[in-house]
């Protein structure tokens, strides 16, 4: 497996996006592998996905932790020993500090279920559906020291229907994640992402074209 993009996937939960990177792996739409898996939730659903998939689990749990920035030397130690390149933020619901984005610059991709920079945190889909939005969707962007404020990669739009419910709305963003999340780390793989800092010094993604 040389030359394979090496990634390292934190999840919290259920794990649905980490299985449509493992399908995408599997199916060869993603020239990756999935070095480790790592939660800090020893019950996650997503770690159960990765031990069927054959791929190592481990738990850090960040209660063991003084603060957010001990627990992320923690992430680091487990993701470097691995060999990880790439660092995927799928439904892991803690913060990240600069100890972890100074480990892996630019190389730590988050998914997020609306389309930034609108509903950033937590509850994103519901917040969307309350406010009444036409078009919601979903975004796969670079981390950064902000919440969900980072270079974004892609992102896809969902139109919400009449009779949608939070439930329904959640579910097909939830569908086009799965989409696209691998379609990014591919671009990754191919080496075909660069960033570039642009005037007034936010950063941005160019995508270049295979
Ligand atoms: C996804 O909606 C993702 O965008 C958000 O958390 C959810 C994780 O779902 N960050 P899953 O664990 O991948 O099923």
């Amino acid at each position: 497996m040389a030359g394979m993009l090496a990634l390292g996937v934190l999840v919290s939960g259920t794990g649905s996006n980490l299985q449509a990177i493992l399908d995408a792996v599997a199916e060869k739409r993603l020239d990756a592998r999935v070095a480790v898996v790592v939660s800090n939730v020893a019950g996650a659903g997503g770690l159960e996905r990765a031990r069927t998939a054959g791929v190592e689990t481990v738990v850090v749990d960040h209660k063991a932790y003084a603060d957010r920035r001990a627990f992320d030397a923690a992430l680091v130690e487990v993701l470097r020993a691995r060999g990880v390149e790439v660092v995927v933020l799928a439904g892991f619901m803690r913060l990240v500090t600069d100890v972890l984005l100074g480990a892996f610059p630019m190389r730590v991709v988050n998914v997020h279920p609306s389309l930034l920079p609108a509903f950033p945190g937590v509850h994103s889909q519901k917040q969307a559906f309350d406010y009444g939005v036409r078009v919601a969707g979903c975004t796969v962007h670079l981390v950064d020291g902000g919440t969900d404020t980072g270079p974004i990669l892609a992102q896809a739009a969902v139109a919400v229907e009449e009779g949608d419910d939070e439930e329904s709305l959640r579910l097909r963003i939830l569908a086009r994640e799965h989409e696209l999340l691998p379609r990014v780390l591919q671009w990754m793989a191919e080496g075909r992402v660069t960033v570039e800092a642009v005037a007034g010094g936010r950063a941005r993604v160019r995508v270049r074209a295979s």
